[in-house]
């Protein structure tokens, strides 16, 4: 048995106002949640059981998932009355788990797309005897991240929280969400209070002596934090540049689902996902974005790296680029909102013309 904890209870304020409605690891990305992806890839390296570390709108994953039959693992849900920050909620799962107290338990940050080797992370952990394994990937621009820097023999030396100097960007190694614990050091993570597992437990543990080892992958990685990695991470999936065993097999330029219908003279391109019940009019160009179900696209209008929530509408001739439209929400015909200007959900923008962008 191969245990995997999924830690999916943070608030997603960054993909807001999606996330007023969804939780960031539910919303749909190329139309399958987040969480979806990562119980696919856990289950294909040999993984059979999950829990889920919910705090944020429990109820959204287990009317979803529910036992994880259909999903072909034993699903168990951990819910923490408050949230308890990544390393509290890993050690609020503990009286869940099954394993034996020296097996190896796999924890993803929940909002992670990767196609990185699972069981090779896990394998290499064995081999090396050691009490936690992070994967790491490498990145042009690691300021945004926590750095990781390894020895020869793939130890690692610290850990640098974003850095902002030329002197502490010391490697392009950045924490990639993934971790293999040794089940009882798990048991030892300070317990009923809210714990960071990158700012206090990894730490922790390379001052106590522990085996704490980096495994570099440089396989597909994209953490769905910002609308536009949200974007991005669909059209990756789309275009089948992101693996995942949930969407298996994709190629092409952009997919619809069932029950979509798209005008014959409306152009889809760049990845775009356009989900069952959604309609797109007559001479409407969605490029690189994704429609939520139900969402409608009125003729003429132009949607650029946009994400438009279910049963959002998008009216004639709007011009949309970079921004993200809340669900049930109305952008009037004529609207133009540019490079990451948000409509709250259900909120209705009259047919003015406004131009609206922001910085952010
Ligand atoms: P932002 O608010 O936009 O930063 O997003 P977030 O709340 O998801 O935080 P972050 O991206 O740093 O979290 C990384 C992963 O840990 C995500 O999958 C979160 O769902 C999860 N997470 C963060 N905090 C908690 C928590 O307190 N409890 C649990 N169970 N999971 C958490």
């Amino acid at each position: 048995m191969l245990e995997a904890v999924l830690l999916v209870g943070g608030q997603g304020t960054r993909l807001r106002p999606l996330t007023v409605t969804t939780p960031k690891p539910m919303l749909p990305v190329a139309g399958v949640p987040c969480t979806e992806h990562q119980i696919a890839r856990a289950r294909e390296a040999g993984v059979t059981r999950v829990i889920l570390g919910t705090s944020y709108k429990p109820e959204v994953f287990s009317e979803y998932f529910g036992d994880g039959s259909r999903f072909g693992v034993e699903l168990v849900y951990a819910t923490e009355d408050v949230p308890l920050g990544t390393g509290g909620a890993i050690r609020h799962v503990a009286p869940y788990l099954e394993s034996d107290p020296d097996a190896p338990i796999l924890i993803f940050n929940g909002d992670v797309l990767s196609g990185h080797d699972i069981a090779g992370q896990v394998q290499r952990w064995r081999d090396d005897s050691a009490d936690v394994s992070l994967y790491l990937t490498r990145v042009d621009d690691p300021r945004a991240y926590g750095l990781v820097p390894t020895d020869a023999d793939g130890r690692v030396l610290s850990f640098l929280e974003k850095p902002t100097t030329a002197e502490e960007i010391v490697t392009d190694q950045i924490n990639a969400g993934c971790y293999v614990f040794r089940r009882s050091l798990i048991d030892v993570i300070p317990r009923g209070r809210p714990v960071s597992v990158e700012r206090e437990i990894f730490p922790g543990l390379l001052a106590a002596g522990a085996v704490v080892t980096g495994f570099v992958d440089d396989g597909y990685w994209l953490d769905l934090g910002t609308p536009l990695d949200f974007v991005k991470g669909s059209r990756d999936l789309v275009t089948g540049r992101a693996p995942s065993p949930a969407l298996p097999g994709r190629t092409g330029d952009f997919l619809v689902r069932p029950g979509a219908e798209v005008a014959d003279d409306a152009i889809l391109t760049g990845g775009t996902f356009v989900g069952a019940g959604a309609t797109v009019g007559s001479g409407a160009v969605v490029d690189g974005s994704s429609l939520f179900d139900g969402a409608m696209i009125a003729a003429g209008a132009h949607v650029r790296d946009s994400v438009i929530g279910s049963g959002a509408i998008v009216g004639a001739g709007a011009y949309l680029d970079g921004v993200v439209v809340g669900d049930r929400a109305v952008v009037g015909p004529g609207n133009e909102l540019i490079r990451g200007a948000r409509v709250w959900p259900g909120v209705a923008l009259g047919e003015t013309a406004v131009r609206f962008s922001s910085d952010r």
